[in-house]
């Protein structure tokens, strides 16, 4: 279990991987519906971590304005933004304290109105994450519901009273002792929180408290916002009987911990009572345990949510020995395959939850940073769902491995820290292991040119830049034609012009090569071929002689490359051709 502190992708990684669909057959027809967003191309911002205005050290809204035509020139349509409310900032803004207000470090509501119409002018669109399985402990309802057993907000949470003996067992994600209820004095009572004490989990079966949260959605989509971003919404669902765990329920925690009983039905009412009422759409972070799970979460005949991330593609390489590139291959084509027909996935290799995709999944030394992120991004702008990419992929920025526990910033890191400490185990490994895959890693300060601070801030940044910040930043690469950035910006127009890339069908080619990751994408008499070598060795592959009039249209390496049947991919090259 100590793990599950390093990374949060790792939370979700112990559901069953054993119910995988049929491959479709040739007569199934691929999810084409049409819908704008699933052609979007969107934008993760951290919003502590992109550009801050005051110098305060801490990103804000006025930054996030001041680099809108940054954010339009690299082609994205829609922004997602993490939480931005108001928040005492136990685990960086997702403990809300306040659902209608914005963090004062981030600005005002006037901030946010600006920010939101500048980017609608720039026919950007914007995503706004709703955290509602916890709230703040300091949020007004759990204050008020801890006051009393009678309180009128009592229920808005979940409480066993300490006479019925101790709760059974639940495990706690952020928690330094790995408990997820929390004994209160002033009630003789425990609460309960899957993530740290200071997020506690709110009571979904109390239909205030889903009126509560439709009112909120309600709010922000008044003011025009065009997407939710569902956070661990498959744990809102609970057994609320808090039955004892059986054995082995750690294999597949989300089946005990959430897609409980009645999610479906909130899903329904979410849907009915906001979601159609809008031009809106919604992302649930988590898709189950199943690949049932998943597609009931998104099949568009049942009107609940849009789209789900998985986070399987995430759990491949968390640890230090890295990842075989069969399994990330395995986890893509069956997922892809799963939602063939039905629903909608995203697709991304990073986010603030993990490490850097070219530190995780290429290589960021010197020689190959450039050439593994642009391959990574090739991969991600090429696949079938809606890409999300995070900031400072566009640039390549890297991990920055800290070495000493007071570096970091995390709760995860932290808390990990301290219970590893308490249980015995080996702090050495953790150490080794959270330089590698702690959230700070790719929470670092966005590296704007090579000015003190990379530009961020007049200040001193809340979390240190990455030293490589001289070299890669957004002012160096925007003047050099051959730099990760223009690549990026090349390949979203690509992208967009070229739907076989968001609906086409995918077809995985040479399964069994240990270098390559090869594809199609296929609509009508669209055809595309993307060959991306993963590895730091020249690999070769025989292009399949019924592929005819092979052209060449993107190659993320300024070499040219050797053309014909066989074609030899140098070290983390990217190709795309079309053929007939
Ligand atoms: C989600 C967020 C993560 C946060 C957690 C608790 O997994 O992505 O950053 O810590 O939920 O809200």
């Amino acid at each position: 279990m100590k793990t599950l502190f390093i990374s949060l992708a790792l939370i979700f990684c112990f559901s069953t991987y054993n119910e995988i669909l049929a491959q479709p057959d040739s007569s199934d027809i691929p999810n084409t519906q049409k819908t704008w967003w699933k052609e979007a191309v969107i934008y993760q911002i951290y919003p502590r971590s992109f550009k801050d205005s005051d110098g305060d050290g801490v990103g804000d809204l006025k930054g996030i304005i001041e680099k809108l035509d940054y954010i339009e020139s690299l082609g994205v349509n829609m922004v997602w933004l993490n939480p931005i409310y108001s928040s005492p900032n136990a685990d960086n803004g997702y403990d809300i304290s306040n659902y209608r207000e914005i963090m004062d470090e981030f600005g005002n509501m006037e901030d946010f109105d600006l920010m939101l119409s500048e980017m609608h002018k720039r026919g950007i669109k914007f995503v706004m994450d709703v955290v509602v399985n916890h709230s703040s402990d300091e949020h007004r309802w759990f204050k008020e519901s801890r006051k009393s057993r009678d309180n009128p907000y009592r229920d808005y949470y979940h409480w066993w009273p300490a006479e019925k003996g101790e709760p059974n067992y639940r495990y706690s994600l952020f928690d330094p002792k790995g408990e997820a209820w929390k004994y209160d004095s002033k009630t003789n009572a425990y609460y309960l929180h899957y993530f740290s004490q200071k997020q506690p989990d709110l009571n979904w079966e109390n239909p205030k408290v889903r009126q509560e949260v439709y009112d909120i959605m309600k709010f922000w989509a008044e003011k025009g916002v065009d997407g939710f971003r569902l956070d661990a919404f498959q744990f809102v669902s609970k057994d609320t009987s808090f039955p004892p765990l059986p054995k082995g329920y750690e294999k597949d925690v989300i089946k005990y911990y959430g897609m409980g009983p009645n999610l479906h039905k909130y899903l329904k009412e979410l849907n009915r009572e906001v979601l159609s009422q809008y031009d809106v759409f919604a992302v649930s972070e988590g898709a189950g345990s199943t690949f049932e799970d998943a597609h009931s979460l998104v099949d568009a005949d049942r009107n609940e949510l849009q789209m789900a991330y998985h986070f399987k593609g995430m759990d491949v390489g968390n640890s230090l020995e890295g990842y075989k590139l069969s399994e990330l291959k395995e986890v893509y084509t069956t997922w892809d395959s799963a939602f063939a027909k039905k629903g909608w996935l995203s697709i991304f290799l990073a986010n603030h939850d993990v490490p850097r995709m070219v530190s995780k999944f290429g290589n960021d030394s010197p020689e190959f940073r450039a050439a593994s992120s642009k391959m990574l991004n090739t991969f991600i702008l090429t696949m079938r769902g809606t890409p999300y990419c995070y900031y400072g992929d566009e640039l390549g920025m890297t991990n920055i491995g800290f070495d000493s526990i007071s570096q970091y910033q995390d709760i995860v890191a932290k808390n990990g820290y301290e219970k590893t400490l308490n249980e015995g185990g080996d702090i050495e490994k953790y150490m080794a292991e959270l330089k590698f895959l702690s959230r700070d890693n790719a929470r670092t300060p966005m590296q704007w040119n090579d000015s003190e601070h990379a530009g961020f801030t007049t200040g001193t940044p809340w979390l240190p830049v990455n030293d490589n910040y001289k070299e890669v930043n957004v002012e160096a690469e925007d003047k050099d034609p051959n730099s990760c950035l223009n690549y990026f910006r090349e390949m979203v127009n690509f992208r967009m012009e070229n739907p076989v890339l968001v609906y086409g069908a995918y077809e995985l080619l040479f399964p069994d090569h240990k270098q390559v990751y090869a594809y199609t994408r296929q609509m009508g008499d669209k055809k595309m071929l993307i060959l991306l070598n993963f590895s730091k060795e020249e690999s070769s592959i025989e292009i399949p002689s019924e592929m005819k009039e092979l052209q060449l249209l993107k190659n993320n390496l300024p070499e040219v490359t050797k053309q014909g049947l066989d074609l030899t991919l140098a070290p983390y090259q990217a190709l795309i051709f079309s053929y007939r």
